[in-house]
């Protein structure tokens, strides 16, 4: 875990942990419901929940599942979601401290490996696909949510750079082509996948990771001047007076393993 961007990961997320129990985006919305529909959890499951952040996705399986084990790297993130599930009722939860691209887990030993909102902060996307398909039995599935690139590299370069501004252990968001390719690559045949628009007030989401009025004002002078097919992509709405937003485009994927 010596990365750099692993150290700035656990400093950014253990100093605004409670903003994300807290966070409307995180707590429930599409992506949260489809991600459970699609995977139809059954009640004799065990699941692995990666990157647990405040628990959200943990406490929607746990319910629907005889075990639900949460990891995350960032110790006060576990802290809060222990609290946040345990407030919640959720049983049968097991709080791991660990690292989604080197998993503490012996091979085939859950029945479905969910990671939501995170593999952006993953300097080794691969290597966390192939831990996923790893732990998982053959036949179990893997579904990962997270933040789209368009296909365009300059845009995906935009897009990624905004996000590094807003939180500089954001690492990189990857395009459909290249999220596919992680999946093949670890042999999980995909069965679904989709993309959609998740709306975002700029203040909110930039204060939930602490940024402070210059660095707002500069996020919405990118969103201003956002080239053609960034803007296409980002849609910022942006008014005279009050709060500007815009569009994430996230994808669900979800693959089995053979
Ligand atoms: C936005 S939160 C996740 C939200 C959560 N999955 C949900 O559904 O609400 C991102 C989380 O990824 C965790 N994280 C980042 N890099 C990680 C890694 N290499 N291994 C495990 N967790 C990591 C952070 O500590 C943080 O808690």
């Amino acid at each position: 875990m010596s990365d750099h961007s692993k150290i700035l990961t656990q400093r950014q997320f253990g100093t605004h942990a409670a903003g994300y129990v807290a966070s409307p985006v995180h707590a429930g919305g599409y992506s949260l419901t489809r991600l459970v529909e699609m995977l139809d959890p059954q009640p004799g499951w065990r699941v692995l929940d990666l990157a647990t952040g405040g628990g959200h996705t943990a406490l929607a399986l746990a319910p629907r599942v005889v075990q639900t084990v949460a990891g995350d790297l960032t110790h006060p993130m576990l802290v809060a979601a222990r609290a946040h599930l345990a407030a919640n009722g959720a049983g049968g939860v097991l709080f791991v401290r660990l690292d989604a691209e080197d998993l503490p887990f012996g091979p085939a030993c859950f029945d479905a490996v969910t990671c939501r909102i995170a593999a952006h902060h993953f300097p080794g996307v691969a290597r966390f696909v192939g831990e996923a398909a790893r732990v998982v039995k053959p036949g179990g599935l893997v579904a990962v949510i997270d933040q789209l690139s368009p296909g365009d590299p300059k845009a995906a370069r935009f897009v990624n750079v905004f996000e590094r501004l807003r939180d500089p252990s954001h690492v990189w968001a990857y395009n459909e082509a290249e999220w596919k390719g992680f999946f093949a690559g670890a042999g999980l045949a995909v069965t679904h996948y989709e993309a959609f628009d998740t709306h975002h007030d700029l203040i909110p989401w930039a204060e939930r990771m602490g940024c402070d009025a210059p660095a707002i004002t500069r996020l919405r002078a990118m969103l201003v001047h956002a080239p053609p097919p960034v803007a296409a992509w980002m849609k910022p709405n942006l008014p005279p007076a009050g709060d500007a937003s815009f569009v994430i485009r996230q994808f669900l994927l979800v693959g089995r393993k053979a």
